[in-house]
Formats: C-alpha cells, structure tokens, sequence
C-alpha cells in the first residue's frame, strides 16, 4: 500500500485548505496536483497552442515541459514549470478554463499521472485532485472524497471572492457548480468520481476545522486499526 492520503472532490469542495491542514498536521508533504494541470494549460492553450488545431506543437511541448514541487521554507511546496515560478498567473480564470480543457486529453494525463506517482516514497504524502484515489494511488492506504453540497459550495466560492450572499448570485453561482460537477463526472477520461474504498466526507454542515478533524481521526484509526 502507498503511503499516500488521496483527497478528491469536485472544485470549490475545499480541498485544497483541508489538505494543507491534514498535511500539516501529519508533518507530511501536501501535493495540488491541479496546479498540474494548470501549468500545463499555461505553457501550451495560454501561450497560443490550440491542442486541436496544433496537436504536434502542443504533442512536444508537453513532452518538454519541467515541472517539480519545490519547498520553499514552510507550507505547501510550489511548482516550478521550467525554471520558473507561475504562483498566482496559475489561479486565474483563464487558468482555471485552460486546465479544464487540456485535462481532458489522455496524453496530459498519462504525462502527469506518472509524474504524480514519482513523487510517493517512504515520507507519507498528502495528494489532492480528481483521481488520485482511483487512478494515480488505486493503492493509497487513505482515501477521501471531499465534497458539500453546491449551495454551499457556491456560498463558500462567493464569501472567498469577496461578493454579498445575494440570493439571485448565490443561486446562479450553485447552478454553475452543479453544471461543472456534471460535466466533470460524465467525461470519458478520469470522470470525477469516488473510489469504491474511499471515504465520502460531506462539508455541507462543518467548518474547515471540523472537516480537517475529522479526516486526522478517521486517519488515526486507520493507523491505530
Ligand atoms: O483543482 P483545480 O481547480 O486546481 O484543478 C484544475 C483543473 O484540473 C480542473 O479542471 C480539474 C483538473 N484536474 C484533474 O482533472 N485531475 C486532477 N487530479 C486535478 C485537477
């Protein structure tokens, strides 16, 4: 068994803070593997490579691409793609549309997947993405699946950027999430979806502290079981 604790969800679930925290708390080192995803998107749909139209150009650079986490005193290591540091150019909206789009071609994938899988060793090693407890780690020792419902989610989306709770957004912004949860989980390649052994953890009703407590005990457990 890997000594990897895999947490999947759909986007805006919170994974990203709980895994910080678990890692944190478990002096482990904690992976975004959408970040991945994201500077993928970054060298090649934001830098003018149309996969479709350019399908070679786009075949080499992904080839090319040198991407490693690097940790940089404390907190979640950063990815460096090819000598540099993308940070916040990964967390824009057109990021965000450009990581959605090259996660859907099996080559991005099968690149990436075998990036991911060189990062597990004997250190235990928190990963956060869409498949990392059904493809990347079938054999983490833990799995969890982080989701909440879309009205919370979207409430949580919309806090974060700074909006008023306006009903009329707040429902627009859940129907959003629901429509992104749909088209994620009925993709042909690495659908969104809980592994068989995985744990479901819904946050609709916990804060992130409750739901990061809540994962060490289930962890604890484990470890204890
Ligand atoms: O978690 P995120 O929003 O940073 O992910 C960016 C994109 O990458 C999103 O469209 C989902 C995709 N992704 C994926 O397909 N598989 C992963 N393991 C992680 C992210």
């Amino acid at each position: 068994m890997m000594n990897v604790v895999a947490i999947d969800g759909p986007a805006a679930s919170g994974k990203s803070s709980v895994a910080t925290a678990v890692a944190e708390a478990l002096n482990a080192v904690h992976i975004n593997t959408g970040s991945m995803y994201r500077a993928v998107g970054y060298k090649t749909v934001l830098a003018g490579i149309d996969p479709e139209k350019d399908p070679e150009t786009f075949a080499k650079v992904l080839a090319s691409v040198q991407m490693r986490f690097v940790r940089q005193g404390q907190g979640d290591p950063e990815l460096e793609v090819d000598g540099e540091f993308p940070g916040e150019k990964l967390r824009t909206e057109a990021a965000s549309a450009a990581a959605s789009k090259v996660a859907t071609i099996p080559a991005v994938r099968t690149r990436l997947v075998e990036l991911q899988r060189e990062m597990a060793g004997n250190d235990l090693l928190v990963m956060e993405g869409r498949d990392i407890g059904t493809v990347v780690f079938p054999d983490a020792k833990y799995k969890f699946f982080l989701t909440a419902s879309p009205e919370e989610r979207a409430k949580r989306r919309l806090l974060q950027d700074g909006f008023e709770l306006d009903p009329e957004l707040l429902q627009k912004t859940a129907a959003a999430i629901a429509e992104r949860d749909r088209v994620d989980s009925t993709r042909a390649v690495s659908p969104l979806k809980q592994a068989d052994d995985a744990t479901l953890v819904d946050s609709s009703d916990l804060s992130k502290e409750e739901t990061v407590q809540r994962i060490l005990m289930l962890i604890r457990e484990k470890q204890n079981g």
